[in-house]
């Protein structure tokens, strides 16, 4: 790699208030060394062969490589980001996560020994260990899924939610403008800030509204969505006052392989496996759109290659369901894969429990920008991309053994112990 070095030349000794390191004059080899040299006097006019040069603090522009930095890649849809990436594209992949409970390095063991993959413990709030990995890997973009996600979770406790998702992209945008201000114009015109985010921030639905376009007000509603949003304003303004070529994406629910388990599909798949109850919430009728995370991860990328600077991208699969929906098809699909199971059919184990406080009642994504402006379409339907998972699920065994153990336990005990069980369907 080359870096571009900024010199200034003078006939005469510099002052004393110049920070003076050696007087200096460029080898051939330094030639070799640095792409651009930029040598003024102390007037800025150019560099005259002969003159004694003193090199005052050599500014050093620095070169990107094709290397992109996630964070979070360690969680769900991180993983399936960086497997589905190294597969398609050349180039190295550092991967910042802070390994919280979400976050497991065992999702990643198919690329572990290749030496394009760097991984980076630690938290995206970290100023000090992000500037590093930045300035020693040089990434020509960041694709920023580093969050907490779970909505239960941000109602029982939403202090991770603002730290992480809050400050800690507040923390990230700052470091990654410090670096982007670093590299030459070219790089600079090249970089990208990929903000992964989601359509629950625009809110709920009424049964009749249209659905979420990128123009839709935002008006989040827990915790979690609140946390997002906020961080996708300070997204938005690091592109309108800094310039920072940022991109955000908003996405619907996605599901497939190494989802954890405290999410509706994975849950139900897990819970119906083993004959414990399914706790639908409230009347199960509330609306979701679901989206294989491989063709989340196809938008990502494509997003990432052609997505306008400051613009912002709806993701979505066209695939409105309400709960129990979900939950039914993946009953009848165990049924016939796993005829065994303790308890079958596997509906007899639906259990209507206490809703969720503030529950959003409807989603739905309209995401004809990204089809017509980038040619981006879901290629799963849900009835493929179901039986994709429950596959998955099923010859992952090992993984989900893995995961639960542990403070998972915990978090059921604390999420569902607690629920009417006796509530039932309107
Ligand atoms: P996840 O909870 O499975 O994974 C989050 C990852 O971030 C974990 O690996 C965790 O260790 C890491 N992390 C958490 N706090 C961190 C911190 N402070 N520093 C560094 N790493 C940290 O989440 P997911 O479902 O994969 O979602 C990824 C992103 O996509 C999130 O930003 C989420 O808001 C967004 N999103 C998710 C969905 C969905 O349906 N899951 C839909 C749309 C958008
Ligand atoms: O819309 C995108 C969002 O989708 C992402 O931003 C979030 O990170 C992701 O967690 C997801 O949020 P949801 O709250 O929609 O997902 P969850 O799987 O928790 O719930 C889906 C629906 O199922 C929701 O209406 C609540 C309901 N539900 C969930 C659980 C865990 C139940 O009825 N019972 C349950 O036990």
């Amino acid at each position: 790699m080359r870096h571009h070095l900024i010199v200034l030349v003078s006939k005469f000794p510099p002052s004393s208030r110049m920070h003076l390191q050696q007087p200096w004059r460029p080898s051939t080899r330094d030639f070799f060394n640095y792409n651009r040299l930029v040598m003024l006097n102390r007037l800025g006019d150019p560099w005259i062969p002969g003159l004694q040069v003193f090199a005052l603090g050599k500014e050093r522009l620095l070169g990107v490589e094709n290397t992109i930095l996630v964070t979070g890649g360690a969680g769900f849809i991180g993983s399936n980001f960086i497997l589905g990436w190294m597969e398609r594209e050349d180039g190295r992949v550092v991967n910042l996560d802070k390994l919280t409970y979400a976050g497991n390095p065992r999702n990643l063991q198919r690329v572990f020994s290749n030496p394009r993959y760097t991984f980076v413990k630690g938290d995206i709030g970290d100023r000090k260990l992000v500037a590093e990995s930045l300035l020693t890997h040089k990434p020509r973009a960041v694709l920023h899924f580093a969050a907490e996600s779970h909505v239960d979770r941000s109602i029982l406790g939403p202090d991770d939610f603002v730290r992480t998702n809050v400050h800690g992209t507040f923390s990230l945008l700052e470091e990654a403008r410090a670096y982007w201000l670093k590299l030459n114009a070219s790089d600079q015109e090249s970089f990208r800030f990929l903000q992964v985010s989601t359509d629950e921030v625009y809110g709920s639905l009424g049964a009749h509204d249209s659905a979420f376009t990128e123009l839709t007000a935002y008006a989040p509603n827990s915790p979690y969505s609140a946390s997002k949003a906020a961080a996708d304003h300070l997204v938005r303004a690091y592109h309108h006052t800094y310039q920072l070529p940022t991109l955000t994406t908003n996405c619907s629910n996605n599901y497939g392989p190494f989802q954890f388990p405290e999410k509706l599909i994975p849950l139900m798949i897990l819970n119906a496996r083993s004959g414990k109850p399914l706790p639908i919430y409230g009347d199960g009728k509330n609306l979701r759109d679901w989206l294989y995370v491989g063709d989340h991860c196809e938008a990502l990328r494509t997003v990432l290659a052609g997505g306008q600077p400051g613009s912002t991208y709806n993701v979505g699969g066209w695939n409105e369901k309400t709960n129990l929906e979900i939950v039914e098809t993946i009953c009848s699909l165990l049924d016939e894969f796993c005829p065994k199971d303790p308890v079958v059919p596997h509906r007899n184990l639906i259990n209507f429990v206490t809703d969720r406080p503030g529950h959003d009642r409807r989603y739905a994504i309209d995401a004809r920008k990204i089809e017509r402006d980038l040619q981006w379409h879901p290629r799963e339907t849900f009835e493929s991309g179901i039986r994709k998972t429950i596959f998955w699920c099923l010859e992952n065994d090992e993984w989900t053994k893995e995961v639960t153990s542990g403070a998972y336990r915990q978090w059921m005990e604390t999420q569902y112990a607690a629920r009417d069980t006796r509530a039932r369907a309107i």
